[in-house]
């Protein structure tokens, strides 16, 4: 029992569910919260079950703050003040950037990057300090350009960045700020958006060093040890929690052991 409280956008399906299942396991308190009412109740239910914990279900779109500030107002009222809050929500589709409007851009952008400084912005008036943890779920393209990505590239470095400027700003009221970023993750909307055939599939797979991709399970231990007081010294982190992924140029190529 750890005993924190714990906000997750979009933690109501792939990594960010997952995360949120690890730290109701341990007997954490977890609000989950994306746009879908519905979908939110129901994920909320499943970590219930499965792990006998506390979890709420919220509806507020982060491209809306004063939304988030409602939910995270009723939320410390239900379960307490978050002593973590983790930023998972994200849009992405793959379109070469010819066949993407500037509403298209525009709404990957306002997700991923504002949404993501709204989540740290509301929880800044809401979290426990000294002591709190913040934690920004970015992606590769935040630092290797990828074709059809134009939009998320620009969102998720603009991500780091804000990752970076909170810590230097709230590290002296306690307030750790990290990211992680995730390699391909099995059996999640992003994996299937990028990858949609087995062919991708085993493409991505020879995008990183491991030659595997990950579970949600090994994002959600990144985030308790970002969390937990043993990642007590470290802020203003991006934690690539990738299979190596970003070691290899674009291409992916690796070079093939001969065998032991
Ligand atoms: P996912 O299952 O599609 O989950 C997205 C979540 O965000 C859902 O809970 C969704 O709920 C919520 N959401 C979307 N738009 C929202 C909005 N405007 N306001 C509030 N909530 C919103 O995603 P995933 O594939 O697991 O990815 C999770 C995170 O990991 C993302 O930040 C993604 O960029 C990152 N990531 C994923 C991978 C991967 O392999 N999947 C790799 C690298 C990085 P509603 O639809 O109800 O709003
Ligand atoms: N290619 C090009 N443009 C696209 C597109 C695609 N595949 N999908 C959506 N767009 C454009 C739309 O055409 C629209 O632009 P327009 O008004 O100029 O036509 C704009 O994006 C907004 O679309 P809309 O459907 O109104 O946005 P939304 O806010 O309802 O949904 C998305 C946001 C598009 C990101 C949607 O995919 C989503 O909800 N994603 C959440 C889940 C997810 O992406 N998971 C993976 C996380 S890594």
């Amino acid at each position: 029992m750890t005993g924190k409280t714990v906000f997750i956008s979009g933690g109501t399906s792939g990594i960010n569910l997952g995360i949120a299942k690890a730290f109701a396991a341990q007997g954490d308190k977890v609000l989950v919260f994306g746009r879908n009412a519905e979908k939110a109740e129901a994920a909320a239910l499943n970590i219930r079950e499965q792990t006998g914990g506390v979890a709420l279900a919220g509806s507020a779109d982060v491209r809306d703050i004063e939304a988030i500030r409602a939910l995270f107002d009723k939320a410390s009222k239900e379960l307490g003040k978050p002593n973590v809050v983790i930023a998972g929500a994200a849009g992405n589709f793959m379109s070469p950037a010819v066949g993407i409007s500037a509403n298209g851009f525009k709404t990957v952008v306002d997700i991923d990057l504002l949404g993501t400084y709204n989540v740290f912005r509301a929880a800044y008036d809401f979290i426990i300090t000294p002591g709190a943890s913040l934690i920004a779920i970015t992606a590769p393209q935040a630092v290797q350009p990828l074709p059809q990505q134009v939009h998320v590239c620009a969102a998720k470095a603009g991500v780091n960045m804000i990752v970076k400027v909170l810590a230097m700003e709230w590290g002296q009221a306690g307030i750790r700020v990290n990211a992680i970023s995730p390699g391909p993750i099995r059996g999640t909307e992003g994996v299937e958006r990028m990858a949609p055939t087995e062919e991708d599939k085993i493409k991505w797979s020879a995008h990183t060093a491991l030659r595997r991709f990950g579970n949600a399970s090994d994002i959600a231990n990144a985030a308790i040890f970002l969390s937990s007081e043993m990642g007590g010294y470290i802020t203003g982190t991006i934690l690539d929690c990738d299979g190596g992924m970003k070691l290899g140029d674009a291409s992916g190529d690796f070079i093939t052991l001969p065998k032991r």
